[in-house]
Parts: structure tokens; C-alpha cells; sequence
């Protein structure tokens, strides 16, 4: 069976290779995604480490020269997508979005050049363009230098239709979005997908954000969506800390001080956004300074970084306390607006689970590791490569044939919790 599960992951990455980068799956996504792309490159080192190497590489030739890296590149054209390129209007050479996603690729990169340190002397020039990204957060997300970066799009956090957003997203008006016909939902069961409502307001972030030329350092303060997300900065301090060590490893010494820099500010700032009520951490909604009441899979995710180890131990309590079949949900199923079925609002994704495992390793809750591991490769066994799926019952949901679960599966089975 694991042999068989090994296999169909391979092909999967395969079937979606388009040459130098990966479609997340035909169809629906049609194009290359920033943190999809760093996380399959995961996939790629086992069997491929020079192509896995490339995926991240072409991401990065679409870095803006403010530093900024964007969440899709639009490398062909293709109208099963919605907003295509016309709707961003970034004007960049070969088309892409105008926001970033998730920063997993100084992460991915370092784990890439563990198994493959032959490949280190190409990878050099992806350390500065990693850090100049980890700087442009900084410099435009953190203005007032809080240590923590906002997000100013849902669609940045990588959680789409999140609980979190619900509160914020009043902030975000509808009127005068030019109308459109959503693709997504001609692929997918609307059910399963965000709502009309929910589409509308990213459709008027995203032309907002054009009216101002996304000129990247004047979005953050013009955005009425301006929001501190946990996991979005877990992340951040994860990769941070790997690129630093293997900048050190490299010789780079600047780069790997900078990088502690920004990890060191990044966590001491993270404890503020802690809930003991919750055991996890929670959004900040930078307008109103408050904390969102949302316990969501992004408040778990901070365990990716080294956070107290008081705080990865509840949260290992508290992913128990899900009492879900499946884990991870995404959001907590005892707490409102949980939907075992919408995207963000309840399925499990295994990407998430796969930080959330490595964090825990790391921390010494290895059992916890473990179980999430288990439910993981329960969750392949029982429905396939699905994009995500119902944490009750294990239903496959969304696309198929997905790219990233291909990928996570490889280092569940190589690297078992
Ligand atoms: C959805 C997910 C996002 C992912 C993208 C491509 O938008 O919410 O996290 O990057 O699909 O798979």
C-alpha cells in the first residue's frame, strides 16, 4: 500500500510538471502558486531534486524588484481562472498577481539542500532574493515595526474564506466591483468553495489595490483589510531561521544576521497574539487592535516556529480536543461558523498538517507528531489526492489529483512523524 501511495504521487507531481514549474491541478488552477510551488518542490527532491530545485527558482525569476514575491504566475494563458490577468493589471513582463502568499521558501530551500548539498553553489543566489522578500515584509507590512507583518488580502494568508476574515471583512465594501463571472465554482461544488459574497470583496481589494498602481509601499496603510495572522508569521520566523542557517553554512554572513534579526522580533512580538482561553494564538485585526475571536488551524500553525514549548504543548492539547476523526480542521468544530465541508472553514489540508507535524517534532511532541502523520496518510488511503477534505468523515473535496498532497504525502512516508 505505501509502495502504491509512493507511485501515485509521483505520477501526480509529474502529470502537473509543465516543464520549470507545477500547476496545483489541471483545471482549476492553471497556473504556478508561490507556497504550492516551494511545497512541491519538497515533494520533487525525492525523486527529482535538480527539478525540485527549478520550481523554486522559476518563482522567483517573477519576484517584483521591490522584493515582493507574487501568489500566482500567470505563465500561460488560460481563461478557466478567475481573476485572470487582466483583472490585476500588474504589468509585469510575463503576467502575475499583485500579492504575495505565505513565505514557505526559505523553509523548503533549506530542507531541498539538506538532501541535496551538491545543489547549494546554484541555490547561492535564492539567499538574497529570499531575504530581499523577508525585508519587503517588513519594510511595507510591519510599518510601524511591531515585529509582526500584516496580511491585507485574504487570499495572502493562504486561508482563503478562513472564520478569521468574517469580522474584518465588514471593513471591506461591495459596491462598484465591475462584474464578473466566477470560474471556480464550474470546477468545484460551490458548496465547497467561498461564498458570492465573500468573492465580491476580494474582487474590490483587488481593484483597489490596482487604482493605486500597486505600488507595494502605499497598499498596507490604503487597505481596509490590514490583518496579523499567526500562521502567516510563523511561517515568516520559520523560514527566516532556516535561511539563516544555511547562509551561515554558506558563508553568508550578513544574510544570516539579518535573517535572526527579523526571527528574533518576529517571535518575541508573537506572544501577544496568544489566548489561553483558546490554547492557540489568535488573529490580530490591526484597525481595531483587537484579537479575533477565530480559533482557526493558522492560531496552531506558530508552532512551526520555536515558540515556548508550553505554548506547542497545548496546542497539542488542543488539536486533541478537536475530537475530529481526521485531523487537522481548520477551524475548531465546537467553535461558530465551523463547516466541516468549506475550504478553509473546517477540512482538513495537508500542508498544514505537515508544518503543524514538523513543529511539533521539533518541539518534542512527537507523539502528536505522529497522530497527525497517521491521520494524514489514513486520509490518502481512504480518499485519495484530493485538495482538502471533511475532518468527520475523510471525504476528498475540491480538486483532484492535487499537486501539494502529492507532495506532503512523499514526506510523510519518507520523513514519518
Ligand atoms: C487556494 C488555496 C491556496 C492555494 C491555491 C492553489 O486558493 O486557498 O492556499 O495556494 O488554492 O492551490
Amino acid at each position: 500500500m505505501t509502495d502504491a501511495l509512493h507511485t501515485t504521487a509521483i505520477n501526480i507531481l509529474k502529470t502537473n510538471d509543465r516543464g520549470s514549474y507545477t500547476v496545483p491541478t489541471e483545471g482549476l488552477y492553471p497556473f504556478q502558486w508561490n507556497w504550492d510551488s516551494c511545497l512541491t518542490a519538497l515533494g520533487q527532491r525525492h525523486f527529482d531534486p535538480d527539478r525540485a530545485l527549478t520550481e523554486i527558482e522559476t518563482l522567483f525569476q517573477h519576484q517584483w524588484p521591490c522584493g515582493m514575491v507574487p501568489h500566482i504566475v500567470f505563465h500561460e494563458q488560460d481563461d478557466g481562472y478567475f481573476p485572470g490577468p487582466e483583472v490585476w493589471g500588474c504589468r509585469r513582463p510575463i503576467p502575475t498577481s499583485g500579492i504575495t502568499q505565505p513565505p514557505v521558501a526559505g523553509f523548503a530551500l533549506r530542507r531541498l539542500l539538506d538532501s541535496a548539498p551538491d545543489l547549494r553553489d546554484r541555490a547561492r543566489p535564492l539567499l538574497e532574493k529570499i531575504t530581499a522578500w523577508h525585508r519587503w515584509f517588513h519594510a511595507t507590512r510591519d510599518p510601524q515595526g511591531t515585529g509582526l507583518v500584516a496580511i491585507i488580502h485574504p487570499w495572502e494568508s493562504g486561508r482563503d474564506n478562513a472564520v478569521d476574515w468574517d469580522l474584518p471583512f465588514e471593513r471591506v465594501p461591495t459596491d462598484g466591483v465591475t462584474p464578473y463571472t466566477r470560474r471556480d465554482t464550474q470546477h468545484a461544488d460551490p458548496a465547497h468553495r467561498p461564498t458570492q459574497d465573500q468573492y465580491d470583496r476580494y474582487i474590490w481589494l483587488v481593484e483597489r489595490f490596482r487604482s493605486l498602481g500597486w505600488q507595494t509601499d502605499r497598499l498596507h496603510d490604503a487597505s481596509p483589510f490590514q490583518v496579523v495572522d499567526p500562521g502567516f508569521n510563523g511561517i515568516l520566523i520559520r523560514a527566516c531561521l532556516d535561511l539563516a542557517d544555511l547562509a551561515e553554512d554558506l558563508g553568508e554572513i550578513a544574510i544570516a544576521g539579518e535573517n535572526r534579526m527579523l526571527a528574533q522580533r518576529g517571535l518575541a512580538a508573537l506572544t501577544a497574539l496568544w489566548s489561553d482561553a483558546h490554547g492557540q494564538y489568535l488573529c490580530l485585526d490591526r484597525h481595531s487592535q483587537t484579537l479575533i475571536d477565530s480559533p482557526s488551524s493558522g492560531g496552531l500553525l506558530p508552532v512551526f516556529a520555536p515558540i515556548p514549548a508550553e505554548h506547542a504543548a497545548r496546542i497539542a492539547a488542543t488539536i486533541d480536543a478537536h475530537g475530529t476523526r481526521y485531523r487537522v480542521a481548520s477551524h475548531a468544530p465546537q467553535a461558530p461558523g465551523f463547516d466541516s465541508v468549506r475550504y478553509w472553514r473546517g477540512p482538513v489540508w495537508l500542508v498544514v498538517n505537515y508544518m503543524i507535524a514538523d513543529g511539533m517534532r521539533h518541539a518534542g511532541q512527537t507523539e502528536a507528531a505522529q497522530r497527525i502523520t497517521s491521520a494524514s496518510l489514513d486520509l490518502i488511503r481512504d480518499s485519495g489526492f484530493a485538495e482538502y477534505y471533511d475532518p468527520l468523515t475523510g471525504t476528498g473535496l475540491g480538486g483532484k489529483q492535487f499537486t501539494w498532497t502529492a507532495a506532503m504525502v512523499l514526506e510523510f512516508l519518507t520523513d514519518p512523524g
